[in-house]
């Protein structure tokens, strides 16, 4: 049976910015076959855009095409560590669950906003811990060859907030993802203030599910909540600059946040915002947290526009301030 298709669909709540925008078409589907049937339709012809639960989109205008929102739920264990997780459901719920069922590895991505299905797309990752650690394969339907398949993680080209989905956005459509679970304990606890959170919960030795409590509690005091004031988390990545850039960087700033990774330095997007001014700036409705500079906010009825031109603003004054180049981690329309 065909799912129904809305014309002229408001999108702003189905994003957890809430820029006021409309899908020409809109469309839900609950499983693969109702996807297949829907991608031959002629509503399909155009531009496509899968939404999950909209938490790493900015739309500044109406969307000219079909918006599909898979909701294929489901959660199927093998027991023997092999999970495999319908894309619409809930990331953090997931995570909830892996740790009631004895997993160990996901409780640093405890309360990341979205669904599973949109987790590989950015390769979401917090705290030390990135999801491609975890991920088996990824199941897609490929818009190109018309053919549902398993992609081992190895060809999903994963690296930082970066997979092979984010660098062909309208090409694969997600709809389960196949993890690889562990039960031996092997937190990760490195990552600045984890291992302080515990201390004050006074924890000794924790469980993962203890140290899922540490980083949602983390996340509560340093991170607005989307459902208090609409954010799309990070709104850029952190920026990877050379080594001599870095240096330059550090001999004017020495308290810049840096840190050697394989790709080169990484440097603090959140403290070069700060220090250009926009933690808690706001103009109208658009602005940047007061919590967390790297995170943009609507406080009420900001458009895409004008919450671009915010974003726009602050990478040219991080430029000119520092001349390095931020980029947006979330999708923008
Ligand atoms: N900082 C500031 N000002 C601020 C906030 C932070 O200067 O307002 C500095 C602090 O000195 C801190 C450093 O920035 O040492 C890093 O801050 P934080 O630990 O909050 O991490 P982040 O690098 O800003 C990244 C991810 C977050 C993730 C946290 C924790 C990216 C783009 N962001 O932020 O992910 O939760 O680490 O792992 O990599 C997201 O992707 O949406 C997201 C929230």
């Amino acid at each position: 049976m065909y799912p129904e298709i809305k014309e002229d669909a408001p999108l702003a709540a189905l994003t957890t910015l809430r820029a006021k925008a409309n899908a020409r078409w809109f469309v839900e589907i609950s499983d693969e076959a109702q996807l297949a049937d829907v991608l031959k339709l002629p509503e399909s012809d155009g531009p496509v855009l899968v939404l999950g639960e909209g938490s790493n989109v900015l739309f500044t205008r109406d969307f000219d095409g079909l918006v599909v929102r898979p909701r294929i739920l489901g959660i199927t264990d093998d027991g023997q560590g092999r999970v495999t997780v319908g894309a619409g459901e809930n990331w953090h719920s997931f995570v909830m669950w892996s740790l009631e069922a004895g997993y160990v590895g996901l409780e640093n991505l405890a309360l990341i906003p979205g669904s599973v299905g949109a987790a590989p797309i950015q390769n979401i990752g917090a705290y030390g811990v990135e999801l491609d650690a975890f991920v088996e394969s990824v199941r897609v339907f490929d818009r190109a060859s018309g053919i549902m398949s398993d992609l081992p993680a190895a060809k999903c080209v994963f690296s930082y907030r970066d997979s092979l989905f984010k660098r062909s956005p309208d090409r694969y459509v997600v709809t389960a993802v196949a993890f690889r679970l562990g039960r031996e304990p092997a937190l990760c606890l490195e990552y600045a203030g984890v291992a302080e959170e515990l201390q004050a919960m006074q924890v000794d030795a924790p469980t993962p599910r203890e140290v899922a409590i540490a980083i949602m509690r983390i996340r509560r005091r340093k991170l607005p909540d989307p459902a208090q004031i609409g954010n799309a988390g990070s709104f850029f990545k952190n920026p990877v600059v050379i080594p001599w850039v870095a240096e330059a960087l550090m001999a004017e700033n020495p308290d810049i946040p840096a840190w050697l990774g394989p790709e080169g330095v990484k440097l603090s997007a959140a403290w070069l915002l700060e220090r250009a001014g926009f933690k808690g700036r706001r103009e109208g409705d658009a602005g940047f947290s007061d919590l967390h500079a790297l995170v943009l906010v609507n406080h009420g009825q900001a458009t895409g526009a004008e919450l671009l031109a915010m974003a726009n603003q602050a990478q040219a004054a991080v430029q000119s301030r520092f001349g390095v180049a931020l980029e947006p981690e979330p999708r923008i329309i």
